[in-house]
């Protein structure tokens, strides 16, 4: 689930740092108050990635093929997230010309295994569930995160945003969510190319510029969505 839930950020404490396909529709959540993916849509055509979301319903949990979880009600929701998603990704893979019945299983490391030909990446939160998807010939690395408009809670300020990332966002709480959620689609399209496990601080967000950039001096690109919920899709 997204950080905002409360066992995102106790991972972050810890660390001290099925149904029908057209009930998921990409752009806008179906028949609700869900974010309004179009202008990052339009944004990201010109990287040939698109991006989808659904609100997460009861049975989603039925589109995630996983032999290794089982639907105990400990895990009930997060597989009916992981559903959810999956649902969508699969939409995204067909609007992109390939199969739209991809299994989209889990590798070793969690990350979702793509079709060939096709990269992509998952989120969800307490109520959303979102994908990007691109060809693997245009985009070597994608990533995406999903959380709800809310501040960044207080102790974790220091460990998840820099000098400078605090500066530029002085006094708006709610951009200081959006950088956390840019590192964390910048793990999501990083960790799968080559196992690199970025901390927070390897990881330099310009919000205004729409840029991350790694210690290692890869630069990745940023296109976020700052409304009811912050989205945030990293390309490489
Ligand atoms: C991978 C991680 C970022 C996911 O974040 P999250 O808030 O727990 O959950 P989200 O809903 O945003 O995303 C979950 C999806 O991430 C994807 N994911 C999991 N591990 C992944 C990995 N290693 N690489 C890419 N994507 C991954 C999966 O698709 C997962 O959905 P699924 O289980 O339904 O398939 C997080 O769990 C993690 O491992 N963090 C440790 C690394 C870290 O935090 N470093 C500091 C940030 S720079």
């Amino acid at each position: 689930m997204g950080r905002p839930g409360a066992s995102g950020f106790e991972l972050l404490r810890r660390r001290g740092s099925g149904p029908a396909l057209n009930a998921a529709i990409v752009g806008r959540v179906a028949g609700d108050e869900g974010p309004d993916l179009a202008p990052l849509r339009a944004a990201l055509a010109t990287e040939g990635v698109v991006i989808g979301a659904r609100r997460i319903r009861l049975g989603d949990e039925s589109a995630l093929i996983d032999p290794r979880t089982t639907a105990t009600p400990a895990n009930l929701a997060r597989r009916r997230a992981s559903g959810a998603a999956r649902m969508v990704a699969r939409l995204l893979i067909c609007e992109l010309g390939g199969d739209p019945g991809a299994p989209l299983m889990r590798s070793t490391s969690g990350s979702p295994l793509w079709p060939d030909g096709f990269t992509g990446s998952l989120a969800h939160d307490e109520s959303f569930a979102v994908a990007a998807v691109g060809r693997s010939a245009s985009v070597t690395g994608l990533g995406v995160d999903v959380e709800p408009a809310e501040p960044l809670p207080a102790d974790l300020i220091d460990l998840v945003l820099s000098g400078q990332e605090k500066q530029l966002t002085q006094g708006d709480e709610i951009s200081r969510r959006l950088v956390f959620v840019c590192k964390e689609a910048v793990y999501k399209a990083i960790h799968p190319i080559d196992g690199t496990e970025l901390e927070y601080a390897d990881i330099e967000v310009r919000l205004d510029e729409g840029t991350a950039s790694l210690m290692d001096g890869r630069r990745l690109r940023l296109a976020t969505l700052f409304a009811d919920r912050l989205v945030a899709v990293a390309i490489c």
